[in-house]
Parts: C-alpha cells; sequence; structure tokens
C-alpha cells in the first residue's frame, strides 16, 4: 500500500487517479483539504476499494504512524504543501507549519514505523519527495538550466519552505538510512489545478470577460509540464529510482510568461470564440511585478532520462489544449471552486 499525502490537491490527486489506472496496490490518501484539496478530483474513484481517503493534517505524526502501521504501507509519495509564491508573499507562516513542520513530522512518523520493518522491508521502503525547480532560485538568460548538481537559493517564502524540506529529507538519508528521493519539478498545468495559477486563472478571466494579469514585463520564463507526465515520472522514481538520489523533471519548454497566455488566447479563440468576434488577447492586462519574482526557471532532465528512460509525451501545445479542453468541459467544477473564498483572494491578490 502507498500513502500518499496531499492527494486531494491539483497534482495529488492526478496522481491517485494515474496510479489506480496503472496498478491493483491501494492507496491511503491523506489530505487535510486546504482551500487548495477538493474531493471532487477524486469522483472517478468514489466507491474503489483501492482508495481510502483520510481527512487529516502531516502534522499529526501519531495519525501518520497509525496509517502507516495499520495499513502496511511501503512507500510515502510526499506532495502535502502550501504551494503559491503568491499567498506565500502575503503569509509565509502556513508555509512553514506545512511545508517545514509538516515534512519533518511526517519523517519522523515514517522513521519510527520504518525501524519497525524486516530488513528486506526496510531496504525496500521508499518516501518520495516532490519538490520544485523553485528552490533553485533564478537563472539569467544565458545560464545553463538547473540540474541536480544546482545549489539551493530559494527567493520566495514559498520556496524557502521546500528547500528546508529537501535538506530535512536528505538528512534523514544521511543520519538514519531511510530511502528517500526527491525530485524537483517544473511549472505543471492540467486538470484539477486551482484558479490561482497562470495558466487555470487566465482561462477562468478570459471566459469570465475579465483581464488576463500579467506581472511586471511578463517576460519571465517558466519551464512547463503537463501533469500527467509529472506523474508519470514520480511513478518510474517510485520504481526504479536510488534512494539518497534526486532527479529533476522538466518538460524542456521554456516559455516567456507573456508567450503562454498569448498561446493560451489562441486556442481558447478557436474552441471559444468571444461573441464579439475578437481575441481574448485584447484581455491582456500588464499589473505590478510579484515582489522578488523570479526571472527564469529552466530544468536539464537529463538524468532522470538516462538512469530512469523517462520522458515527457506532452508538448506544451499538446498539454495546453486537453487542458483548456477539460477546463471547458468542467465550468461546474470551476464555479464550485471559485466560490467564497477564492474571490477574498482575488480581490486582495489583484485589487
Ligand atoms: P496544491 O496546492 O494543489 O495541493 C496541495 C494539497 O495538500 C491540497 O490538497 C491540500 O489540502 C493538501 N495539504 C496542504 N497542507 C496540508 C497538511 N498540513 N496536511 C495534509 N494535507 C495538506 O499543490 P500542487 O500544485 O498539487 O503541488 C503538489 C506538490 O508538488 C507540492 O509539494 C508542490 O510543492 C510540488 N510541486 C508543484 C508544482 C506545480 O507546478 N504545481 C511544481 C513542482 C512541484
Ligand atoms: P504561478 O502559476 O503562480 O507559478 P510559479 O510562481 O510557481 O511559477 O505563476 C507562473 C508565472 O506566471 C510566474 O512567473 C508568475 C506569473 N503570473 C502572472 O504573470 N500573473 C498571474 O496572475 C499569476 C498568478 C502568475
Amino acid at each position: 500500500m502507498l500513502l500518499v499525502t496531499g492527494g486531494a490537491g491539483f497534482i495529488g490527486s492526478n496522481f491517485v487517479l494515474g496510479w489506480l489506472d496503472y496498478s491493483d496496490e491501494a492507496v491511503v490518501n491523506l489530505d487535510c483539504l486546504t482551500y487548495a484539496g477538493n474531493l471532487r478530483n477524486l469522483d472517478a474513484i468514489a466507491g474503489d476499494a483501492r482508495h481510502l481517503f483520510v481527512r487529516g493534517d502531516i502534522r499529526d505524526d501519531e495519525l501518520v504512524e497509525s496509517l502507516l502501521r495499520e495499513h502496511a504501507v511501503r512507500a510515502v509519495v510526499h506532495f502535502a504543501a502550501e504551494s503559491h509564491v503568491d499567498r506565500s508573499i502575503h503569509g509565509p507562516e502556513d508555509f512553514i507549519q506545512t511545508n517545514v513542520v509538516g515534512t519533518f513530522r511526517l519523517l519522523e512518523a515514517t522513521r519510527r514505523h520504518w525501524a519497525t520493518l524486516s530488513a528486506g522491508d526496510r531496504a525496500d521502503f521508499r518516501f518520495v519527495h516532490v519538490s520544485t525547480d523553485e528552490v533553485y532560485g533564478s537563472l539569467s538568460p544565458s545560464e545553463p538550466p538547473f540540474t541536480e548538481a544546482s545549489p539551493h537559493r530559494p527567493n520566495s517564502p514559498y520556496a524557502a519552505s521546500k528547500a528546508a524540506a529537501d535538506h530535512l529529507v536528505r538528512s534523514h538519508h544521511h543520519t538514519y538510512g531511510l530511502p528517500v528521493i526527491t525530485t524537483h519539478c517544473s511549472n505543471n498545468y492540467g486538470r484539477f489545478q486551482f484558479p490561482e495559477k497562470l495558466i487555470p486563472l487566465c482561462i477562468h478571466n478570459a471566459l469570465a470577460g475579465r483581464p488576463l494579469p500579467i506581472y511586471g514585463d511578463g517576460r519571465q520564463v517558466r519551464d512547463w509540464l503537463h501533469v500527467d507526465d509529472h506523474c508519470a515520472a514520480i511513478r518510474r522514481v517510485l520504481e526504479a529510482g536510488r534512494p539518497g538520489e534526486t532527479y529533476d523533471v522538466g518538460g524542456g519548454c521554456e516559455r516567456a510568461n507573456l508567450d503562454v497566455v498569448r498561446t493560451l488566447c489562441k486556442v481558447l479563440d478557436e474552441e471559444r470564440p468571444r461573441d464579439d468576434g475578437r481575441s481574448y488577447a485584447d484581455q491582456i492586462e500588464h499589473v505590478k511585478d510579484r515582489p522578488g519574482h523570479d526571472r527564469r526557471y529552466a530544468i536539464d532532465a537529463g538524468r532522470i532520462a538516462a538512469s530512469l528512460g523517462w520522458r515527457p509525451a506532452e508538448t506544451f501545445e499538446t498539454g495546453l489544449r486537453k487542458t483548456v479542453a477539460w477546463y471547458l468541459a468542467h465550468q461546474d467544477w470551476v464555479a464550485d471552486v471559485t466560490s467564497g473564498a477564492y474571490r477574498e483572494w482575488i480581490q486582495r491578490q489583484y485589487a
């Protein structure tokens, strides 16, 4: 059995659904359902005996330890986090609590469970820590992409909290021998992404006739990876990754934010033309930049390609089309997650 944390969030829910398509091994899904967690993401496996959802906090180490023991868990896949940079700028405390304290308690509970296993089960056990390229800081336009050897240079409270978690995970391997593996992935997009992040926010605003907010000059570069490709990479790491190793995961797909949003507008123009016949690109508006905004992220995914044979299946264009089609077909999901507290966030961030 796997213990997945944060499996009601964007990537976690895609991972759980993908896992149960691929394997009969059951999943305990531990998620405390913050604003970013949504059980509707898991509707397709409602009633599936291979999925056990537990509402709880990763900081509750007694709960975690009892789940690990009762379900004889053989691997933890750790997604649970506060994940939005802009929210970390307004209020970093939750990021420290979940990403740092939560990861620490999860590691400790896992270490206690792991110590009770037989030597063979201890060797086979895995703790996969899902981290981000943002821990490496920002690249200039001419620098080579990040690799696993790049130093941690986090710039936002979010990135700093993930970097702290990375170090704790690493220390649990070096000091206690816990078989951990860390992945650093670039920007994901796809179904179930909360519409506070660039792509789903712009789809939502475009359809509502609202401005598409571009921070600063919009020339900041991100590497984009479809969430299904990220989930496939994590499955591969779980299956064949080397304990103590880190793997950088990326789409080989660097795009400036302005180009991402323009491409998105073109797809929307084709799929759901505006009533007045004009392009959604007319709704693009430059707004105040994010404080400390990282200029460029890029990932060299050579290690995971060479050692585990993982490569992304989607290009940005195919992945983006699928994503737009999903959001157009699931406006009820969007309406559900954009009520109440979402409006307060948008008011605060973009007023
Ligand atoms: P998300 O914000 O959509 O989901 C996070 C989930 O964790 C939510 O379901 C939330 O309820 C849960 N959670 C938060 N705090 C918790 C706690 N204390 N206890 C239990 N559950 C808790 O995030 P996401 O975009 O799916 O990201 C998942 C992971 O992948 C994160 O660790 C993130 O740092 C990492 N990551 C994300 C991206 C990206 O582009 N989204 C890229 C690289 C890495
Ligand atoms: P985001 O989706 O928040 O991911 P991250 O900050 O983790 O990279 O943002 C992606 C890029 O888009 C980032 O450079 C910030 C920018 N951005 C905007 O220009 N406008 C927006 O409204 C948002 C949410 C992001």
